[in-house]
């Protein structure tokens, strides 16, 4: 019979810098599952853990204590191997979109369990709800069913994997600790892993609107999360990718969705043209599938060919017309020269400001919201010349959204050496 504990005995332990025992860890997770332990109780735990930490046997014990809180997906039956990628969320982030239908296409079926946005970094279904009739819930069967017919699903992870992440993520939403590199893995895993997919690929954002600033920080998360996935045989490998710049040239909604097909069809920002291209050849190489080359299927048209089968298949209509934000605000570059920064965060707080994003769970988000950048760092701007344009539904929303965006862009005088942050800095296996 397991152990019976004591909330407070658990938090004080953490608190005084102790190492929690399985037999501690597999309570106090179940007994929050159940309500046992209450909300304050875990928020004081969770405070502990960010401020001391956990090994690496604490780390995997409090995963599988949040793996055994569900159901585990079994994707075994499927004719063809699977892959996922998890990003750790970043602004203008939309390589999901992309992705999951163009390694479909190379014959690997890929199960993208997503989430929502929070804050400033947006999220893939909120972003796919903007496609007229798109659903983000499907029971498992029809998961699975569609993952065989079509080769991709993204949709909504059910209530029934991991349970205690809903709980434990909600509450350190709001507790000021989401940081805490043992929490962050042992969400993303649990959820992974529990998800069941074959092999795995983690976009580790580092800069200023990553969770991680840093990239010590950043490794140490991913080094984290591989021995998670390894430990638990799911092929896992990291990229530790730049988000001190927010991706391609769009935040929010219906605006992401719309460069995504434009990706789809061969064009598209090259920053996440060569990401989508990078996420690919590791989830193949993941999957035993490296002999594919995802940039000629992406080039050929079979990729835009399964979006539209993954689209229509969950009711929506992929040749709808998207929404577009009711009223618009330029800022134009006040200097000529070269922009040398655009801060992901400044970007990220604006389309949130402008209604891309919610400020707490269960508000609406607007499908048209958010911004466009005309300019990328290292491109010249003239005085005067557009330099982003700001989409709302709401105008009173322009002026929290403006002020965000102080001092959030560089432009440097003409001829000033620009040296580019590069978008891939490191892979973790
Ligand atoms: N994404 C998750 O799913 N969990 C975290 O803790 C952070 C990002």
């Amino acid at each position: 019979m397991a152990t019976v504990h004591d909330a407070v005995e658990v938090i004080i332990a953490k608190r005084d810098g102790a190492e929690l025992s399985d037999s501690q860890i597999d309570w106090v997770v179940d007994a929050y599952t159940n309500g046992v332990v209450a909300d304050e109780q875990m928020a004081a735990l969770a405070m502990a853990i960010l401020l001391n930490g956990m090994n690496r046997r604490e780390i995997s014990r409090w995963t599988k204590a949040m793996i055994a809180s569900g159901e585990r997906m079994d994707f075994s039956s499927l004719s063809r191997p699977t892959s996922d990628k998890h990003s750790t969320g970043g602004v203008g982030d939309k390589i999901t979109l992309p992705l999951a239908p163009l390694v479909a296409a190379c014959g690997v079926a890929v199960p993208q369990l997503s989430g929502r946005g929070l804050g400033h970094t947006g999220g893939t279904l909120d972003k796919l709800e903007s496609v007229p009739g798109w659903q983000a819930s499907l029971s498992n069967e029809a998961m699975l069913a569609q993952l065989e017919d079509v080769g991709a699903v993204i949709c909504a992870a059910g209530a029934g994997l991991a349970p205690a992440d809903k709980k434990l993520y909600a509450l350190r939403d709001v507790t000021g600790t989401v940081e805490a590199i043992p929490l962050i893995a042992s969400s993303i895993m649990s959820k992974k892993i529990a998800e069941g997919t074959g092999s795995l690929v983690l976009d580790v954002k580092v800069g200023t609107g990553a969770f991680m600033k840093d990239l010590a920080r950043a490794r140490e998360l991913a080094r984290t999360m591989v021995a998670l996935g390894t430990d638990a045989g799911v092929h896992t490998v990291a990229l530790l990718t730049d988000m001190s710049t927010p991706l391609g040239l769009t935040a929010g909604n219906a605006l992401e969705v719309r460069e995504s097909v434009e990706v789809l069809a061969g064009g598209g920002p090259a920053d996440v043209v060569e990401l989508t291209l990078a996420l690919a050849r590791e989830m193949l190489g993941g999957a035993g599938r490296s002999d594919v080359d995802p940039a000629a299927v992406l080039a050929s048209g079979k990729a835009m060919d399964a979006w539209n089968q993954m689209i229509s298949a969950q009711g929506g209509d992929p040749s709808a017309t998207l929404p577009v934000a009711r009223e618009t605000h330029v800022v134009n570059a006040p200097s000529s020269g070269v922009l040398t920064r655009l801060d992901a965060m400044a970007v990220g707080l604006a389309a949130w400001r402008l209604g891309a994003g919610r400020a707490k769970l269960g508000d609406d988000v607007q499908a048209g919201a958010g911004v466009v950048w005309h300019a990328r760092p290292g491109d010249p701007v003239t005085e005067g010349q557009p330099l982003l344009t700001l989409h709302t539904d709401e105008p009173a929303r322009f002026e929290r959204a403006l002020a965000s965006l102080d001092g959030g862009y560089d432009i440097a005088p003409a001829g000033t050496p620009f040296a580019a942050t590069p978008l891939l800095l490191d892979r973790i296996s």
